[in-house]
């Protein structure tokens, strides 16, 4: 299978994982995020061909030109991951209108443009894979964190999956609890200076609150990527990988 990916944040983490298990099951792999450095990292442990384009994905003209370069030089995306995000926690009252745009441009408009974008392509040659990398709190609400909620929350995978539903294009999103990445250390970090708690102690608090008792990996995400990839028959679903956080 020839297929071409497009994983945007790439350069870490989940999006990272991602690219890196798109690439051993032989696809060629386009690879997104801001910092081109983090992007030549992944792409040296990809086994397969990738090609590297640095874009802001809050920007609408940086997605049109990320998948335009993408079509010029390999051809059309058959597979997006959009994994790009980052959160944000504060009390209700301490949430700016800043704060709030911020998260929903980032993780709920930007996947629609990169959706908005790839959809036309896939729907006429009758295959197309899309992954929004969602979070657990995309199924539930939770203290402190209204912007980033609302932004996982938004209905986007469900309504566009319901749209192509037939069409040889799947939609899903896959929902991580906390997982070993930069944007967990953050949070780790976050907790640190707001509760006076050493590092430790604040990744044993989020390890206690998954069932399993330890964060997961961004490999194990990864895996569930590709479960979603790999299929024609899961769609419009949000696949948790939690440890057993949410039983749904
Ligand atoms: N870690 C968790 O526990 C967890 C749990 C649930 C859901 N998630 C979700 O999983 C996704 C990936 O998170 P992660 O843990 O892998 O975080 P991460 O390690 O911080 O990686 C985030 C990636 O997004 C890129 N990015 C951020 N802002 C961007 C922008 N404006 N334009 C383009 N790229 C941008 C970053 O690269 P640059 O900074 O170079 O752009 C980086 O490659 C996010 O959507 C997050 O909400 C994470």
């Amino acid at each position: 299978m020839d297929r071409i990916a497009l994983v945007t944040g790439a350069g870490s983490g989940i999006g990272r994982a991602a690219a890196i298990r798109l690439s051993r099951a032989g696809l060629r792999v386009v690879l997104s995020s801001r910092r081109a450095d983090a992007l030549a990292a992944t792409a040296a442990a990809c086994p397969g061909p990738t090609l590297a384009v640095p874009a802001d994905v809050t920007d609408p003209s940086a997605v049109d030109r990320l998948f335009g370069r993408a079509e010029h030089d390999w051809g059309a995306v058959g597979v997006l991951i959009a994994s790009a995000g980052a959160g944000y926690s504060a009390r209700i009252e301490r949430t700016s209108d800043a704060d709030w745009n911020r998260m929903l441009e980032l993780n709920l408009t930007a996947p629609f443009r990169c959706l908005r974008r790839v959809v036309p392509a896939m729907r006429a040659r009758g295959y197309g894979r899309v992954v929004v990398i969602a979070s657990t709190a995309s199924r539930v609400g939770e203290p402190y964190l209204a912007a980033y909620t609302a932004s996982k929350h938004g209905g986007l995978v469900r309504a566009v999956a319901a749209e192509l539903a037939g069409t040889g294009v799947t939609v899903n999103a896959v929902c991580p609890g906390f997982v070993d990445t930069p944007m967990t250390a953050t949070t780790i970090g976050n907790i640190v200076q707001k509760t006076g708690r050493t590092a430790e102690q604040a990744r044993s608090a989020l390890e206690a609150r998954q069932p399993i008792g330890r964060l997961i990996t961004p490999e194990e995400v990864a895996d569930a990527v590709w479960f979603c990839v790999a299929s024609e028959a899961i769609t419009g679903q949000a696949v948790n990988v939690d440890g057993g956080t949410v039983q749904s």
